[in-house]
């Protein structure tokens, strides 16, 4: 499909690189309506993310991901999703946003991720020693996020900085 033509913009990246805030001034800024799969995951199934992983483990968790992938991904109306950092993992899953939208990844250097994740402890594949993880997760999908159309490295750049530059290669 034409790039033009796709109403639907996706955000990829590892926990702590920005999604979740880019998202909504995205969404202001293109008028288009803004979801996060996370959120949606929790409203479908009325639980947090964390109880899915505790009672039914990851391999579960990552099906409904893919199945609320494929729902905002139908949908008709224009939208920006934010989607979980493991969203990726799957191959399906990646030919799914590729098809259908335009795939931004976001990244962020360990330390910045670090930073950003350590404040909040819900997240059910950082328990223990936060950093650690952080470390062990970024190795393991190191080439996870390259398929994108478009790639901002966050680092040093404000949630505006990094929206105006979607903006501009969008
Ligand atoms: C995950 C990232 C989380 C959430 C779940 C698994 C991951 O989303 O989907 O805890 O595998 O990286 P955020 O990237 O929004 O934290």
């Amino acid at each position: 499909m034409e790039r033009q033509q796709l109403n639907k913009l996706v955000l990829i990246g590892f926990m702590g690189t920005g999604k979740s805030t880019v998202s909504m001034l995205l969404s202001d800024k293109l008028g288009w309506k803004r979801v996060d799969g996370d959120e949606e995951i929790e409203r479908i199934e009325g639980r947090r993310i964390s109880d899915i992983f505790a009672c039914d483990g990851e391999a579960a968790f990552r099906k409904i991901e893919t199945k609320v992938l494929e729902a905002l991904l139908s949908d008709e109306e224009p939208a920006v999703i934010a989607t979980g950092g493991g969203a990726v993992l799957s191959e399906y899953n990646r030919e799914l946003m590729l098809k259908e939208s335009y795939v931004v990844a976001l990244k962020a250097s360990p330390d910045k991720i670090i930073a950003r994740v350590l404040s909040d402890t819900a997240r059910p594949l950082l328990q223990g020693d936060a950093a650690e993880r952080v470390y062990v997760l970024l190795e393991q999908r190191k080439n996870a996020y390259d398929f994108a159309h478009f790639t901002v490295d966050t680092t040093m750049m404000t949630a505006d900085e990094v929206v105006a530059a979607i903006n501009e290669n969008w």
